[in-house]
């Protein structure tokens, strides 16, 4: 049977780009079982061959109105479907879907009908409002890194930017490539629209979402961004647990190499 992929390049290069993510997800730990999704807006890749390929399965409807997504696709992890399969044979646990006109359903269209993550109400509601405001972040990332997901579990660490500033001062690069830092979602059921809204909250403010016992939700350019900024910050969560696992708590950068950092990389402050 023939692929979308075939003789599309530039969405065979972004599948390719989700199916490498995916490998780190798992090679990381990040991924047990069908832990955690990706989805990327492809819309750029689309052309008139691809714009009358008839749907594959029925349209669902998306129990809101997503008005910038209209005419859009996106590439998505399919729902109970495993990163690790993912990385080697992504057109079998994922699948390309279109937002219909009406703004309130999608349909699948390529290439076997692989019904998208459970998270897609997050991953849409967030490609909707960046849509919106007119800035090009493509991927959605959501998965459940170790370390961060581990230190949710305590209230200190869950009180607005203590968290972001413990994880920008464990290692300099990490305010460099997450200057805006680590937001907050308090626990909410997975997949819901309320865990959706309450991540929107904080998009405006944050690179990265923390959702409270399950995992963290990362959008930016592109997926490999995405990943990098979840690496990041979980790098600096290891430091700071390796640390402690060595019977001390560590310093952290002073407050004056921070400054140093925030003005020589020109950061936000
Ligand atoms: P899916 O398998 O539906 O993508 O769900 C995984 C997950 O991490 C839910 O939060
Ligand atoms: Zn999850």
């Amino acid at each position: 049977m023939g692929s979308i992929l075939d003789g599309h390049a530039a969405l065979a290069y972004e599948v390719e780009q989700v199916a490498e993510v995916a490998g780190y997800l798992w090679q990381k730990g990040w991924a047990e079982r069908n832990g955690g999704n990706i989805t990327v807006n492809v819309t750029a890749c689309i052309d008139d061959q691809i714009r009358q390929m008839p749907a594959i399965a029925p349209q669902i409807d998306m129990g809101v109105i997503l008005p910038h997504l209209k005419g859009c696709y996106f590439f998505c992890k399919g729902t109970n479907k495993r990163m690790r399969d993912l990385a080697r044979r992504p057109m079998e646990n994922g699948s390309v879907i279109r937002i219909t006109d009406d703004c309130a359903h999608y349909e699948i269209i390529a290439d076997n009908p692989v019904k998208p993550t459970s998270e897609l109400p997050s991953h849409l509601a967030m490609h909707n409002y960046l849509l919106g405001k007119g800035e090009s972040c493509k991927a959605a990332l959501h998965t459940h890194p170790i370390e961060l997901v581990a230190m949710s579990h305590t209230d200190k660490f869950l009180q607005k930017d203590v968290l972001t500033n413990l994880l920008w001062s464990m290692i300099p690069e990490t305010k460099a490539f997450c200057p805006r830092g680590l937001g907050v979602v308090p626990y909410q059921l997975p997949g819901s629209q309320r865990l959706a809204e309450a991540t929107l909250k904080l998009l405006d403010d944050y690179d990265v979402t923390l959702w409270e016992k399950h995992g963290v939700c990362a959008v930016a350019e592109n997926i490999m961004e995405a990943f990098d900024q979840v690496d990041v910050l979980n790098k600096s969560a290891q430091i700071y647990i390796n640390a402690c696992a060595m019977g001390f708590t560590p310093d952290g950068m002073t407050r004056e190499q921070m400054q140093e950092m925030t003005v020589a990389f020109n950061l936000p402050k």
